[in-house]
């Protein structure tokens, strides 16, 4: 369907996406790599100069003929893509300084915005490229599929961040599964089973992520194309692999994390246009749902002695702890090793500019540090962690 509805005007901004927008910033990010400053991005000089021109230029011609077209109802899949590919233009003009959103007051690329304004707002997600679109809604042509540059680091990050949301959603998916069934029937332990392995897929994947990405070339080649910029007047906190329902399903339906504590629902709240519309619908309705760990802990007497509350309770224990020694992975591997450590090398400007987010490091990483610990149940009496609930369905299943 994707490309069977796909006018001239939208295949060729998506063959100059897929081939010479990569190549420019390819060879820009070469230029960047090779300077004693590897954050100095500077779009002006006599080198950068026409590379960077020939990316706004060209980008601006095929998205002017894509608005004069009007190119308005071609379906959900085909807007999204297209909403991708200018986010993408977007994005990239973000990270080789040609915009900068604390500079201006709108964005200076003005056909852009208002093309990405139009099929958002028309479609229900943020106008802005979302990690959808490099990863789970990322179409490959030829078994190539889109990405900023050619570099082998972006690659390995992209099918990596794919792989692990992908088994993220599989153990979302057999969590929502039990819900109609109920805790104690006799195939949730098989829905469990799916939930174990989907997670034992995510530290597997971080794992590679944490050995085999090159720290340099990730923090200064793959993370600035996931800054914030302006669309129109508004200005969008960046993607992250977060960006998706699956992982806040999992918090929920567990029980770790609930949808009243202010915290956690800030999140949810500032993440909802971030996700496709049926993720959010998802995510709403989970939100309403009584998690696991309280049917577990809401069981009568006669029922904690029978074998299924013994041998679901055992498999929801260790699903909880994959859980959580995933989120520690994430925070303790990843975003210390990829993030935390390389901006302590940075200098102050740059510094500041550090998260996809928007807020300054050291805020966002305790934030993304209680997280954990909710992840984690870990007992702490400043947030409200499920440290003592998760202690007593251990006692009762021992
Ligand atoms: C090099 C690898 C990675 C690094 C350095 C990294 C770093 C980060 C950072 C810094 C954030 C906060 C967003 C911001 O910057 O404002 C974030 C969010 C997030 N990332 Fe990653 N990440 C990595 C890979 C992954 C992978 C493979 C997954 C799995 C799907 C993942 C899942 C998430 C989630 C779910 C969030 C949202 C916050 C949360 O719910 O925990 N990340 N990541």
């Amino acid at each position: 369907m994707r490309n069977g509805n796909q006018t001239a005007a939208v295949k060729n901004f998506d063959l100059w996406i897929r081939n010479d927008f990569k190549q420019l910033n390819t060879q820009l990010e070469e230029i960047y790599f090779a300077q004693s400053d590897r954050s100095d991005v500077n779009c002006q000089t006599s080198v950068t100069k026409p590379l960077t021109n020939e990316l706004t230029e060209a980008g601006r011609t095929y998205i002017a003929a894509l608005l004069k077209e009007g190119n308005t109802d071609s379906g959900f899949d085909a807007g999204f893509d297209l909403l991708g590919n200018v986010g993408l233009y977007m994005a990239a003009c973000r990270r080789h300084d040609i915009t900068e959103p604390s500079r201006e007051t709108k964005s200076p690329l003005i056909e852009a915005s208002a093309l990405a304004m139009q099929i958002g707002a028309s479609l229900g997600v943020t106008p802005r490229f979302s990690t959808s679109h490099l990863t789970t809604h990322n179409s490959a042509i030829n078994g190539l599929y889109k990405s900023f540059t050619s570099l082998e680091d972006e690659i390995l990050f992209l099918d990596y961040n794919t792989r692990g949301i992908l088994a993220y959603m599989r153990t979302a998916d057999a969590l929502l599964k039990i819900l109609p069934m109920g805790i104690s029937h006799p195939l949730t332990g098989d829905m469990l089973h799916v939930a174990k392995q989907g997670l034992q897929d995510v530290i597997k994947y971080n794992d590679i992520l944490f050995n085999e990405l090159n720290v340099e070339r990730f923090f200064h080649c793959v993370r600035p194309y996931y800054k914030p910029y302006r669309v129109g007047q508004n200005e969008y906190r960046g993607a992250n692999a977060g960006d998706f329902a699956g992982i806040n399903v999992i918090d929920l339906l567990l029980g770790v994390c609930q949808g009243d504590d202010p915290y956690y629902s800030q999140i949810l709240v500032d993440k909802f246009l971030f996700m496709l519309p049926e993720e959010q619908a998802t995510l709403r309705d989970c939100m309403r749902r009584e998690s696991l760990l309280d049917s577990m802990l809401s069981v009568t007497p006669e029922q904690i002695s029978s074998p299924w509350f013994k041998e679901n309770g055992a498999l929801f224990l260790e699903v909880l702890e994959l859980h959580g020694y995933a989120a520690s992975q994430h925070h303790n591997q990843l975003v210390e090793r990829f993030i935390a450590q390389m901006a302590k090398n940075e200098s102050q400007q740059a510094y500041e500019k550090v998260t996809a987010s928007g807020p300054p490091l050291p805020v966002l990483l305790r934030s993304l540090e209680k997280l954990k610990d909710l992840r984690c149940a870990t007992e702490r009496d400043d947030i409200p962690s499920r440290y003592a609930e998760i202690q007593l369905l251990k006692a009762r299943i021992a």
